[in-house]
């Protein structure tokens, strides 16, 4: 039996139709192409947020075994020193051979109590964002001799863990790329709340950050700020000329962030 002509073209049509679209993938429309890429890029920071945590708990781990185990053993061979020092034959010689290792004991104790505290800064458990951010100005003019001034209110940063550990991480970033690359003899740090967003800023009077430095593929330290910048759905602009580099930062602080105040 055989078809008619128009019976087999329309046919045809329709099997050509029917695997045009098979194969071709439905045109979007600028709306959905925008929607499917937002859906994608929240799901993306919702990993890069669950990636952190986990980090976070496991350097929170790190520390707390650092500080339990190696500090309390380092701690109980100082006691033993200060025991073998007082023995008479300690003399001589001998008496500065234990000097020199009672000396490299105490080194190691305040290495490793830097590490821990970086890893987990205590401060941010003692007493809130404020004290840690000033004990992480503190550190950082005594360790490399560069004035640091911190502008910011206590109560204003009063905010949750997620908040607290982000912000803290991007000034301490940033404090660590400043003593590394930027000859710099100031620093301001400036954090202040205005309605539902928090306003932070780095400068330095360094010798300025160029386009360049920012799009090296090493640069894992700048591009870790900004995912924790964007994790949170802030916004970032790091900035460099001859009188030094800037970092911005704007972030919308939803209700659960704010503990109080
Ligand atoms: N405050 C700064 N002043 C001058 N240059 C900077 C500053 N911060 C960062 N840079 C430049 O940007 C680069 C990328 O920084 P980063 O991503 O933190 O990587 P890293 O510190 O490991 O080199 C640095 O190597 C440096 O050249
Ligand atoms: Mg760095």
């Amino acid at each position: 039996m055989s078809m008619s002509r128009p019976l087999l073209v329309a046919a045809l049509l329709v099997a050509v139709r029917l695997a045009w679209r098979l194969a071709a993938p439905r045109a979007m429309s600028a709306e959905q192409h925008e929607a499917d890429a937002r859906a994608r890029m929240a799901g993306r920071r919702a990993t890069d947020y669950a990636l952190e945590n986990i980090r976070e708990e496991e350097r929170a781990h790190i520390a707390r075994e650092l500080h339990d185990d190696l500090g309390q053993l380092l701690a109980t061979l100082r006691v033993d020193m200060s025991l073998l020092l007082q023995l008479p034959i300690a003399d001589g010689p001998t008496r500065d051979l234990l000097n020199g290792m009672d000396g490299r004991l105490l080194s190691a104790i305040t290495s490793l109590r830097r590490i821990a505290s970086n890893l987990r800064p205590h401060a941010l458990d003692e007493g809130g964002l404020y004290f840690a951010l000033q004990s992480l100005r503190h550190e950082f003019e005594q360790r490399h001799a560069v004035a640091c001034e911190l502008a910011a209110r206590e109560d204003e940063l009063v905010l949750n863990d997620r908040y607290s550990t982000a912000i803290f991480r991007i000034v301490q970033e940033s404090l660590t790329n400043i003593a590394r690359h930027a000859h710099a003899q100031h620093v301001h740090i400036t954090l202040r709340r205005h309605r539902s967003t928090l306003y932070l800023t780095i400068e330095d009077d360094g010798r300025g950050i160029a386009q360049a430095d920012m799009e090296k593929p090493s640069s894992f330290g700048l591009l870790g700020m900004r995912e924790r910048v964007w994790a949170i759905r802030g916004d970032i602009s790091i900035t460099g000329s001859h009188r030094g580099t800037r970092i911005e930062i704007h972030l919308p602080l939803p209700e659960q962030a704010q503990l109080s105040g």
